[in-house]
């Protein structure tokens, strides 16, 4: 299954693609767990992410699409993926279109703006792996450590006034692809405003696999 998880920042896409790639055994593809490994390497590319990132701003389309075209040709794809924050422009959508990715769905998980800038604040993710977590509603085993053994800390761009200047970005840039799916007849929508075991029932009943 070729799936893709749109939604504001802390919407949720992390918390479910996790669930949903150990349940379907397909990998995750975060853009921006792939950039922020980027940066933490000190590669070329994580040195033009992090100004983007640290201020709240899209990275440039040509970037994402190197990354997601070199990501995608790797061969445990070739069973499905889960594609988390990508695509988040419509650039970005028409030039997977043109490498010819077909997908399945598209699940747009909502959750209202009041909501996300309230869970962003008790946020930690894992410095390994990138796995999200919260230090109330989803706390790891064992405090400060994800259950990989990794660090946990809050992500930089996690400050109230850079999330909300991300949101402003979704409503601009990332929202027409709502719209776009639609037209394509592949957009599902699932509601985040309960807990996280009940949106991934939410997700599976839309996607029609439960
Ligand atoms: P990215 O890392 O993708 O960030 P984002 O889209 O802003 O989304 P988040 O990761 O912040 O939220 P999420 O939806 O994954 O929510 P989560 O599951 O963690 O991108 C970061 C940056 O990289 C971008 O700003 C941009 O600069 C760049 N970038 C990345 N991709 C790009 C692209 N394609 N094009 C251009 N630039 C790109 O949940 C949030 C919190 O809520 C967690 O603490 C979680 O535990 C909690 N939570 C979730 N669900 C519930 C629930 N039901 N009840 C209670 N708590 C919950
Ligand atoms: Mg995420």
């Amino acid at each position: 299954m070729r799936l893709i998880l749109l939604g504001a920042p802390g919407a949720g896409k992390g918390t479910q693609a996790e669930i949903l790639s150990e349940k379907l055994n397909i990998p995750t593809i975060s853009t921006g767990n792939i950039l922020r490994a980027a940066i933490k390497n000190g590669t070329e590319i994580g040195l033009k992410a992090k100004e983007y990132i640290d201020s709240g701003k899209l990275v440039p389309d040509d970037v994402i699409i190197g990354i997601i075209k070199e990501r995608l040709a790797k061969e445990d794809c070739d069973n499905g993926y889960i594609l988390d924050g990508v695509p988040r422009t419509i650039a970005q959508a028409k030039a997977m279109e043109d490498m010819g990715i077909k997908l399945d769905k598209v699940v747009l998980i909502n959750c209202k703006d009041d909501t996300i800038i309230d869970r962003m604040s008790g946020r930690r993710v894992c410095s390994t792996c990138g796995r999200p977590y919260h230090i109330k509603s989803n706390p790891p085993k064992k405090e400060g450590k994800c259950d990989c053994g990794g660090d946990l800390s809050t992500r930089s761009d996690d400050k109230k006034e850079i999330v909300e200047q991300r949101l402003r970005n979704y409503h601009l840039e990332t929202e027409p692809l709502v719209e776009f799916y639609k037209d394509r007849g592949l957009l599902v929508t699932a509601e985040n405003k309960h807990t996280i075991p009940e949106t991934t029932v939410e997700i599976e009943r839309v996607l029609g696999i439960k």
